[in-house]
């Protein structure tokens, strides 16, 4: 079971609904991957803020399952943003010592894109200054159906007891497996919803909603929210006296 936490304990894992890209791009009067580009370009700035912050795990959204929904011209801007992405910030990940991991399901992802995520997860293995999580295809309630299979199917094969399915058991199967589950999630553009973000992963999560949008978003005001994080009483369902 999580333990309460004491005021002072800083965020170890922040997760980021990095949202408000299009908004960005559009009071500019440019196209809406002007903004996704620009938002591509804060990662790397909110990555090099964490260990100084004592921010271990940082998992971004960067493409929901939801997504697809949008015009084939700005998914397909997308996902060579996403290739992009790998091929520029692959050596200073490593350099930095950035583990980086991506969630979601992989399957409707185009081939050379899951080859380069799984060029960048072997590269950065055995990093360990900030774990990177990177979320494309991802939905929560998709990652809890895809996890359920694969529970279902051991339990089917023998492997697995239904006795034994519990709240220690069934995150095993999910995409986060090897993370802790978040104790700050950001969201930026002054949206105040999960969309489908970690659902199983956030039951205790601590929730910050910001006005600013995603592209705007930087260091020093990540710190502050972070900072904030540590004012906050966190008890999980207990009292603490
Ligand atoms: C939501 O803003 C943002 C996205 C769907 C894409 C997020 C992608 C990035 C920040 C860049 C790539 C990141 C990495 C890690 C390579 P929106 O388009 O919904 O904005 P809007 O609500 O203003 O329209």
């Amino acid at each position: 079971m999580p333990q309460p936490n004491t005021k002072d304990d800083g965020p170890r894992h922040v997760a980021i609904i990095m949202d408000g890209n299009g908004r960005w791009a559009t009071q500019r009067g440019r196209p809406r991957l002007f903004g996704h580009q620009a938002g591509a370009r804060r990662v790397r700035e909110i990555v090099e803020a964490c260990p100084d912050l004592g921010v271990d795990y940082l998992t971004v959204f960067a493409f929901s399952t939801e997504n697809w929904k949008r015009t084939q011209s700005e998914v397909a801007g997308l996902m060579n943003l996403f290739r992009r992405y790998i091929t520029r910030e692959a050596k200073a990940l490593k350099a930095n010592d950035v583990c980086v991991r991506f969630i979601g399901d992989r399957v409707r992802l185009d081939a050379k894109l899951v080859a380069m995520m799984d060029e960048l997860e072997a590269l950065t293995a055995n990093c360990r200054t900030v774990n990177l999580t990177i979320a494309i295809n991802y939905g929560g309630r998709d990652e809890v159906a895809r996890a359920t299979k694969r529970l279902a199917r051991d339990v089917a094969e023998g492997r697995l007891s239904p006795e034994d399915v519990d709240e220690e058991t069934l995150p095993k199967y999910l995409d986060t497996c090897v993370l802790p589950d978040p104790d700050l999630v950001i969201r930026t553009s002054g949206e105040a919803r999960i969309s489908n973000f970690l659902l199983w992963q956030s039951a205790y999560s601590e929730y910050e909603f910001i006005d600013t949008l995603w592209p705007d978003f930087t260091a020093d005001e990540f710190r502050s929210v972070v900072g904030g994080f540590g004012t906050r009483e966190r008890r999980f369902g207990a009292v603490v006296a």
